[in-house]
C-alpha cells in the first residue's frame, strides 16, 4: 500500500513573509486530513520559515535542489548535511527546470540521490520528455536513460524513501496535462523500468508522482489511476485554497 504524496514546488516565488502568509492558511485546511503525505517546497531562503511553522504539523518540508557535496568551497550551493540540519525531510532532484537552466544531468541527478539518500532525506527524482520527443515517439527511450543512470549503482537496501515524478515538459506551467492514458502509460513503463533497476518489490512500494498544470479540477482523474500515487505542483500549489483542493480531491 503506497501511501500519496502531496508536493508543493513554489520554484522561485515567494519571501519568507509571503511563505508565512501560506502557511498560516494552508496548516487549518490540512490539520484534520492525515491519510496523504503532504511537503511544501519553498525557495532557500523561506526553508526556515516554514520548517519553524510547520513543526508540530503533520506536514513536511523540503528543498527544491541541493548539491551533492557534504561542504567544501561550492559558492552558492547548499549541501545535503545543510538541508538535513535544519529538519527538511525531502528533496527534489532533476527537475526539468534545473536541466535546462543550470546544466543538471542525468549524472548529477545520480551524484545527488545518492548523497540525498545517504544523509536520510526523500528523494523526488523528476523526469519527463520534451514535446518534440514525444512527438516523435521517443518518451520510453527518454525516460528508460533518465532512470537507468539516475539509479545507476543506487543501493537496494537504501533506496526504500525513493520517489519519482513524472513530470512531461510540455505539460509544466502550460495548462497542458498529459491525459490519464498518456500519463497511466508513463507511470506503469517508469515503475516497470525502476523494477529492472532495484527490483520488483521495490518498484511495487516507490511512489510516483504526476506533475504537469495539476489543479483542483483534474487532481482526481489523475491520481485515481493505479500506478499514479500523488503529485508534484508547481502554480496550484502557491495558493493555500487550490493546494488543499488538489489534495482533498487526489485522495
Ligand atoms: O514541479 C512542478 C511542476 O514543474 C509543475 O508545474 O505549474 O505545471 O503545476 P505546474
Amino acid at each position: 500500500m503506497r501511501k500519496k504524496l502531496f508536493a508543493a514546488n513554489w520554484k522561485m516565488f515567494k519571501t519568507p513573509a509571503e511563505a508565512t502568509a501560506f502557511t498560516e492558511a494552508f496548516f487549518p485546511l490540512v490539520a484534520g486530513h492525515k491519510s496523504a503525505e503532504i511537503v511544501l517546497c519553498p525557495s532557500m531562503t523561506s526553508l526556515g520559515t516554514v520548517i519553524a511553522a510547520a513543526k508540530g504539523t503533520h506536514v513536511h518540508v523540503g528543498a527544491q535542489t541541493m548539491d551533492y557535496h557534504d561542504n567544501g568551497a561550492y559558492t552558492g550551493e547548499t549541501s545535503p548535511v545543510m538541508l538535513k540540519a535544519i529538519a527538511a525531510t525531502h528533496v527534489i532532484l532533476g527537475h526539468s527546470e534545473r536541466r535546462q537552466y543550470f546544466n543538471e544531468t542525468d549524472t548529477t541527478v545520480n551524484l545527488k540521490l545518492k548523497a540525498a539518500l545517504a544523509h536520510g532525506l526523500v528523494p523526488i527524482v523528476c523526469v519527463g520528455e520534451h514535446r518534440e520527443e514525444r512527438e516523435s515517439g521517443k518518451t520510453n527511450e527518454v525516460l528508460e536513460l533518465q532512470i537507468r543512470i539516475a539509479l545507476e549503482g543506487i543501493d537496494r537496501a537504501a533506496a526504500k524513501p525513493l520517489v519519482i515524478a513524472y513530470e512531461p515538459v510540455w505539460a509544466i506551467g502550460t495548462g497542458l496535462t498529459a491525459t490519464p492514458e498518456m500519463a497511466a502509460d508513463a507511470h506503469k513503463f517508469i515503475r516497470a523500468e525502476v523494477a529492472k533497476a532495484l527490483g520488483s518489490e521495490l518498484a511495487a512500494s516507490t511512489r510516483i508522482l504526476y506533475g504537469g498544470s495539476v489543479k483542483p479540477d483534474n487532481a482526481a482523474a489523475l491520481c485515481a489511476l493505479e500506478d499514479i500515487d500523488g503529485a508534484l505542483v508547481g502554480g496550484a500549489s502557491l495558493d493555500p485554497k487550490s493546494f488543499n483542493d488538489i489534495i482533498q480531491n487526489g485522495c
